[in-house]
């Protein structure tokens, strides 16, 4: 699916990323709203402009594959004995041939962060998080939901028959209300229903308290650091979490 819209956001990164300073981007935003594909999309086009490498770096599971994948690429080579660890931390130390920006995704938390911070200034950092409180000293950049325009234009590209398109585009917008997860899943499945001659039906959301303004999670505490439910009706998921640091 083509990258969509986003054009503020790509503008202001962008020019966070042509910057002289080398402090670290961290993009924020509630879970599925976009920042993954942004940031990649990003990453491309700052390398289109300005060259350089640019290595993703998930820590969904751990970042160690990854760095140990940059470290070979950058024909570092791994002592016999050395863990996999210790010499992905020392891929960070290494001084790049040219600059590198490291695109660290899903990053849990601040501390999470700190042990993968490369002291070399050759080194980039741009990092997604749905973490919202982060030291002062990190470039911040929250991302907001889809923009209404945008979210038209990415149903358009996902429901082929424009008329299907015109029909539920309205409700599957309203439904999604900015997360880009949601508009994908009931655009594709509306694409799906009517390309196997099925009515496109969207399942009704499911009842619960109201959204939060900034979107459709919600903390069913206002305590610190206490254990909440955030339930996203619309994915029919409930995740732990703790309140109110992320989304
Ligand atoms: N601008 C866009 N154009 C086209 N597709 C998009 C765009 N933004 C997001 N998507 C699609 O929406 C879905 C969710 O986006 P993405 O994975 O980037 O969200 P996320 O905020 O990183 O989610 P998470 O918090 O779970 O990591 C993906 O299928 C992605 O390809
Ligand atoms: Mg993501």
């Amino acid at each position: 699916m083509p990258f969509v819209g986003r054009v503020h956001e790509l503008k202001t990164l962008l020019a966070l990323l042509a910057e002289a300073d080398p402090s670290v981007i961290v993009l924020h935003g509630m879970s599925g709203v976009g920042k993954t594909r942004l940031v990649v999309e990003s990453a491309r086009r700052h390398h289109e402009r300005s060259g350089g490498n640019v290595a993703f770096v998930d820590f969904r599971v751990d970042p160690v594959a990854n760095l140990v994948q940059l470290g070979r690429s950058l024909q570092i080579e791994r002592a016999q004995d050395e863990k996999l660890q210790d010499f992905a931390l020392r891929v960070l130390g290494h001084a790049p041939s040219q600059p590198t920006l490291l695109v660290y995704n899903d990053v849990p938390d601040p501390e999470g962060l700190s042990p993968w911070l490369p002291p070399h200034p050759a080194f980039r950092v741009l990092v997604t998080t749905t973490y919202a409180h982060w030291p002062a000293h990190y470039r911040l950049h929250e991302v907001p939901g889809m923009p209404d325009g945008d979210a038209d234009a990415l149903i358009r590209a996902i429901i082929r028959n424009s008329s299907v398109a015109e029909r539920v585009g309205g409700d599957v917008r309203t439904r999604g209300r900015g997360i880009t997860v949601q508009i994908v899943a009931d655009a594709t499945a509306a694409d799906y229903a009517t390309r196997h001659g099925r009515m496109p039906v969207l399942p009704p959301i499911a009842a619960g308290p109201k959204a939060a303004s900034n979107g459709p999670g919600h903390c069913s505490t206002t305590t610190p650091g206490r254990s909440f439910a955030w339930r996203r009706s619309s994915r029919r998921a409930t995740r732990r979490s703790t309140c109110p640091e992320t989304y």
